[in-house]
C-alpha cells in the first residue's frame, strides 16, 4: 500500500476569497486552504490587518494576497469581485465570514441603526457577495463552492442577540436559495454553523464574568471552540471531498445545540 496525501482535500490551483479573513475563524480557514494548495485572497475592512494575515501565510509557504473590503458597502463588494475577475479571471471558492453584532440587549429595544448595520453586513453583504461570486464562478465555467458562515444563533436565537440571530437565520435561508438556483452552474452553496468560539467577536461574552458563568454550563464539552476547529469543516466544503454536498448546514458547536 502507498500512502499519498488525500487528493479529495487538495485545493491546488484554486482561487479562494475569504471575507473577514484577517483574524479569528476566517484566518484559520484561510490558513487551512493555503496549506492545501489554494491561492487565498484575504479581505476585511482594514488593509493592514489583511496584509499581516497574508504575510503570515506567505511566511509559512502559502500563496495569498490582501484586498480591503467592507461588506456593508455594496460598491466595495463590486470592486472586489471586479478586481478578482481582472487579475485571476476566475473564482473557485468564496467564504462569506465577516459579520457584525453591534448590540446585545432586549430585542424590543433594537434601534434602527443597529438593525441596519447588522442586516447591511450579515445579510446584504453575504447576499451580494453570493451574487457576484456565482457570476464570476459561472463566467469561468469550472463551478465552485460557496461557504456561508452562519451561527448556532441562526437556528436557536441567542438571548439578547435578537437581530444578530435573525440575520444568521437569513444566512441559512440564503444558503438554500443560492444552492437551489446555482447547481446548474456547478456551484455548491453550503453553510458552516459555528457554536461559541474564542475570538474577538465573542469578547462581549468572554469578558463578562456573568455571561461566561451562564454560558459555561451550556457547553457540553466544557469549553468554547477554537477558530482552528472550524477549518476542517470549511476545507471539506471547499474541496471535492464534498462534491455531493449542496444546501447543507454543518454545525460545529461541540454539541451546544444539544444542551
Ligand atoms: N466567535 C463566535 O463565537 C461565533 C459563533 C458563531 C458564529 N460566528 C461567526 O463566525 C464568523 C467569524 O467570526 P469570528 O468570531 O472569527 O470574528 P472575529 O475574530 O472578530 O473576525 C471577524 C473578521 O471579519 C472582519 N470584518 C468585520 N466586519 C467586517 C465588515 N463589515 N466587512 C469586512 N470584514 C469585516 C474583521 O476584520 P476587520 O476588523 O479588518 O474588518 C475580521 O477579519 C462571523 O460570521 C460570526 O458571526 C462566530
Amino acid at each position: 500500500m502507498t500512502i499519498t496525501p488525500n487528493p479529495l482535500l487538495d485545493l491546488t490551483g484554486k482561487i479562494a476569497l475569504i471575507n473577514g479573513g484577517s483574524r479569528g475563524i476566517g484566518l484559520s480557514i484561510a490558513k487551512a486552504f493555503a496549506a492545501n494548495g489554494a491561492h487565498v485572497i484575504i479581505a476585511s475592512r482594514k488593509q493592514e490587518a489583511c496584509n499581516q494575515a497574508v504575510a503570515a501565510i506567505v511566511a509559512a509557504g502559502g500563496s495569498a494576497q490582501a484586498h480591503a473590503c467592507h461588506i456593508g458597502d455594496t460598491a466595495q463588494i463590486e470592486a472586489l469581485f471586479a478586481a478578482i475577475g481582472e487579475q485571476h479571471g476566475r473564482l473557485d471558492i468564496l467564504v462569506n465570514n465577516a459579520a457584525a453584532n453591534p448590540y446585545q440587549g432586549p430585542i424590543v429595544e433594537t434601534s434602527l441603526s443597529v438593525y441596519e448595520k447588522t442586516m447591511d453586513v450579515n445579510v446584504r453583504g453575504y447576499f451580494f457577495s453570493c451574487v457576484h461570486g456565482t457570476r464570476l464562478m459561472a463566467l469561468h465555467g469550472a463551478g465552485g463552492s460557496i461557504i456561508n458562515v452562519a451561527s448556532v444563533n441562526g437556528i436557536m436565537p441567542g438571548m439578547g442577540q435578537g437581530i444578530y440571530s435573525v440575520s444568521k437565520a437569513a444566512v441559512l435561508s440564503m444558503t438554500l436559495a443560492f444552492a437551489q438556483e446555482c447547481i446548474g452552474s456547478g456551484i455548491r452553496v453550503n453553510a458552516l454553523v459555528p457554536g461559541p468560539t474564542e475570538t474577538r467577536f465573542a469578547a462581549p461574552v468572554l469578558q463578562d464574568p456573568e455571561a461566561m458563568q451562564a454560558l459555561l454550563p451550556r457547553l457540553p464539552m466544557g469549553r468554547l471552540g477554537q477558530p482552528d476547529e472550524m477549518a476542517g469543516a470549511a476545507l471539506y466544503l471547499a474541496s471535492s471531498a464534498s462534491s455531493y454536498t449542496n444546501g447543507a448546514s454543518i454545525t460545529v458547536d461541540g454539541g451546544f445545540l444539544l444542551a
